[in-house]
This record gives structure tokens, C-alpha cells and sequence, in this order.
């Protein structure tokens, strides 16, 4: 017979679970990775338990030092993690109470329900920071290659055709924006996330006088105005999960620029576009063809979004037909989040690491830029300043480009007459609107893809970030 374990709920059960059963059951594979934070949640509690009486001074010490043996023995790799124990709790604590006997007292008033509720937001505090900071280096990296290639135009898109000139820098910054919004909404979330769900037992708290809020001030569950996050519902405490779904849905967001970002690289990549070169390091062979170099990592990154959109609906499923309060459907929340956070960490490291190693190629990014036809709306704008409505100048000019097509002719290469044909509104200066710095120093106003604007929002973004 196996020797039970201290942690053992058996006085209610004649048998344990069946092998398959446990096997269904267990999330210690996966929740493991929480040890830290049960760990940092135990040592609060264990304070506070002594605090109102309920550990002796001795025994408090014992229990954190025991805790500090595992915490360095998991570090390690030497801790021996069983799935028997069904998940982290179970396994900390089983294996606190073989070394400490006082171990037995530490789930006084708390309940795996508040301690996994409160684990996965010590956890993901953690991890929006870090997120956070990576958000922040990605976007560091569009900057400094926006600033090194600050000369360099090309085609703005709309309907994949090509629209009008702007700076290349001015096409990446828009990306830096996108992310500043996943910073704002990370942080958002990071607000919810940052309250302490402990003491609200397995539903209805505990009839121990506990105090509350000394745990939360040791676990730093504290707002940037100073005062101490207490979740204020036992109920809700533990069974919200809307910090965690809140969570995937920012990151959704976040993977759906990246994936945007990464469609850019991947068409700018192409021979068709051919405006970068990707370092060969964050490409791939085919292993067929031996000409091939594949954008790979930007594929995977766009590839990716498919999961972080799958995680945020499986929560969102998972969540909505349940009875208050806690189920042990909930477990299944743990590994879409970890995923959903180790996805976009990765994908906004890889993409940082990758915009570190583009080179562009100026002459044919200079080459599309100067395509005058994209210079059409400034002609109209010029007859705009001339007096005329702009839907008769978008006509004109529709008239004139019609007519350089039959020509054969760039827009550029018309002569004056050519444009009078059209309408007298033209006179000579007409022509300078095809001037493509001209035309880019014009766009001044803030916002604009104009060359002192440009210079002036790149300056902004490295005061703002640091670089
Ligand atoms: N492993 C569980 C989870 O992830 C921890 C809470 C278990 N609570 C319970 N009543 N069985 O949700």
C-alpha cells in the first residue's frame, strides 16, 4: 500500500481516483509553472495566519523556510513533481507537510479556489510587465529603422493598389501606434488583473478573523494611488476569469498588428515588391527549390494569430454556461492563457529581433515612390487652390490621366498643353506638383506623412520610449 499523502482529502472517500481518471484530471503538467507565485501567496497567508494567531511565531518560521527549501529545490529541477497530487497546490503543500509539520495548518481558511484565482493573477501581473517591456522594444525597433532610412519614400496602399507617397518611416510609426494602443490596453487589463482574490475561501470566505488586506499589502496587490486591491464578492472572486479573458482579448488585438506587420514584410519581401531584405537568419530554404528564401518568421507570426483568436473564444466558452461559482471547468483556462501570453511574447521578441536585421532597397523603393501617377490627387488639390470644387478638379484629373493612358504617357511627362486641353484652369507651375519632395514637404499638419512632420513624430517616439 502507497503511503498517503499529507495533503490527502480521503476521510470523505473509500478509493482514490482510477489511473485514467487522474490522468483526465491533473493540470500539474501544465500549472507547474505557477510554483512561484503559490509559493509567494503561501508565505503571505502563512504571515497572516500568525498574524491573527493561528500559527505560532515557530511555526510560520518553519513554514517559509520549508517553502524557501522547495521554492530552491524546484529551481533546481530536482523537486519531484506527481501527478497523483492532481496540481501545484496539492504538490507544494504535500510536499511542505512531510517536512513541516505546521505545513497541515497552512490551508486554514483558503481553498484551492482562491489560491488558483489568485496565482494566475500574481502570474499574469507578471507577465503583462513583461510583455509590456518587449511591446516597447519592437517598437524601439521600427523607430531606429524608420530613423536610418529617413530619406527613403514609397507607396502608401489602399486596396493593395498603389495610393500616394509617404515616408517609409511614416508606414512603420503607424505600426508604433497600433502597439501603443496594446500598451494602453495591456495596462488597462494589468489594473483588473492587480486585485486579491484571498480569503474568499472555496465561496464564503472563512469564519476566522482574517486579515484581508496585510496579504494583499505583502503580495503588493496595491494601485498606483497607493491603496490596497481587495476583491470585494467571495463569489465572484473565485469564479471571475474576466482578468484572463480581458487578457487574451487585448493580446488578440496585439496579435492581430503583429500579423499585420507581418503580411507587410512578407509582400515587401517578395520579388514583386522587392523594398527589403530580410537578414537570412530569420528566413528559411525550401527544401526543394534552391533559389527559395521564405519570410518564415513573419509567416509564423501572422500564422500564430490563428491560435491567440482561438484561446480568447475557448475562454469565452468555457466561461459562459457556468454556475456560480467555482467548477472545475475552469482548470481548462490555464492553458490558454499560458499560450495566448507565450505566443504574442514570442511573436513581438521575433519581430523585435527581425526589424533589427531589415535592409531596405533604396533604389526601388525610390523607383515606386516615383511613380507620378501618385501625385494625381495633389493635381487636384492644385485646382482646388485655383478656385474649382474638388469633385469637378477630381474629374479634370481624372480626364488628364485618362488621356496620359491613351498617350502612353507618365503623368509627369505631359505638357502643358496637354493638361489645357483638359481644362484652362492649368497654367505652368501646374507641373511642379510632381516635384515628389515638393509634394511630401507640403504635408504638414499633424498626422501627415510630411518631411517635418515625419522628423517631428520620430523625435516624439524616441522621447517617448527611451531610444
Ligand atoms: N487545479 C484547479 C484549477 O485549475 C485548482 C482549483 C481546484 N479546486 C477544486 N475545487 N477542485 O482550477
Amino acid at each position: 500500500m502507497t503511503k498517503k499523502s499529507p495533503v490527502s482529502r480521503s476521510g470523505r472517500f473509500h478509493s482514490g481516483p482510477g489511473a485514467d481518471v487522474a490522468t483526465f484530471s491533473e493540470s500539474v503538467s501544465f500549472d507547474w509553472r505557477l510554483w512561484k507565485h503559490d509559493i509567494a501567496g503561501s508565505m503571505a497567508h502563512a504571515a497572516m495566519l500568525h498574524k491573527i494567531g493561528v500559527l505560532t511565531k515557530a511555526e510560520a518560521r518553519a513554514i517559509t523556510a520549508g517553502l524557501n527549501q522547495i521554492a530552491r529545490e524546484i529551481a533546481a529541477g530536482t523537486f519531484v513533481w506527481k501527478a497523483e497530487l492532481e496540481d501545484v497546490h496539492m504538490n507544494i503543500e504535500s510536499a511542505l507537510t512531510e517536512r513541516v509539520p505546521a505545513g497541515a495548518k497552512l490551508h486554514t481558511a483558503r481553498s484551492r479556489n482562491d489560491q488558483i484565482a489568485l496565482d494566475m493573477r500574481l502570474w499574469l501581473r507578471e507577465e503583462i510587465t513583461l510583455l509590456l517591456g518587449e511591446i516597447v522594444g519592437l517598437q524601439r525597433a521600427l523607430v531606429a529603422l524608420g530613423e536610418k532610412n529617413l530619406e527613403v519614400v514609397i507607396p502608401g496602399y489602399t486596396h493593395l493598389q498603389r495610393a500616394q507617397p509617404v515616408y517609409f518611416a511614416h508606414h512603420l510609426l503607424a505600426y508604433v501606434e497600433m502597439l501603443e494602443r496594446d500598451c494602453e490596453r495591456l495596462w488597462d487589463c494589468h489594473s483588473r488583473v492587480n486585485v486579491c482574490p484571498l480569503g474568499s475561501g472555496a465561496i464564503a470566505g472563512s469564519t476566522l478573523r482574517l486579515d484581508r488586506e496585510a496579504v494583499a499589502r505583502q503580495l503588493d496587490f496595491v494601485a498606483a494611488d497607493g491603496r490596497v486591491q481587495l476583491t470585494q464578492n467571495s463569489m465572484d472572486a473565485v469564479s471571475d476569469r474576466d482578468f484572463a479573458i480581458e487578457f487574451c482579448a487585448a493580446a488578440a488585438v496585439l496579435a492581430m498588428h503583429l500579423s499585420r506587420l507581418a503580411e507587410d514584410v512578407i509582400l515587401w519581401a517578395s520579388a514583386e515588391f522587392n523594398f527589403i531584405k530580410i537578414a537570412d537568419a530569420y528566413t528559411t530554404g525550401s527544401s526543394l527549390m534552391p533559389q527559395k528564401k521564405n519570410p518564415d518568421v513573419a509567416e509564423l507570426t501572422r500564422g500564430k494569430t490563428a491560435r491567440v483568436y482561438g484561446n480568447l473564444l475557448a475562454l469565452l466558452t468555457l466561461l459562459k454556461g457556468l454556475p456560480m461559482t467555482y467548477n472545475r471547468d475552469l482548470q481548462e483556462d490555464k492553458e490558454r492563457l499560458f499560450d495566448t501570453a507565450d505566443t504574442v511574447r514570442a511573436g513581438v521578441r521575433l519581430m523585435d529581433a527581425m526589424f533589427r536585421h531589415i535592409t531596405l532597397n533604396h533604389p526601388v523603393c525610390l523607383a515606386a515612390a516615383s511613380d507620378p501617377a501618385l501625385l494625381a490627387t495633389d493635381l487636384a488639390d492644385y485646382l482646388v487652390e485655383k478656385g474649382m470644387p474638388f469633385r469637378q478638379a477630381h474629374h479634370v484629373v481624372g480626364a488628364v490621366v485618362a488621356r496620359a493612358e491613351s498617350r502612353h504617357k507618365p503623368l509627369n511627362q505631359l505638357t502643358l498643353a496637354d493638361l489645357q486641353a483638359v481644362d484652362k484652369t492649368f497654367q505652368r507651375e501646374a507641373l511642379e506638383v510632381f516635384n515628389l519632395q515638393r509634394a511630401l514637404a507640403k504635408r504638414n499638419f499633424p498626422g501627415a506623412p510630411g518631411t517635418r512632420e515625419v522628423a517631428r513624430q520620430l523625435a516624439r517616439w524616441q522621447r517617448i520610449l527611451g531610444s
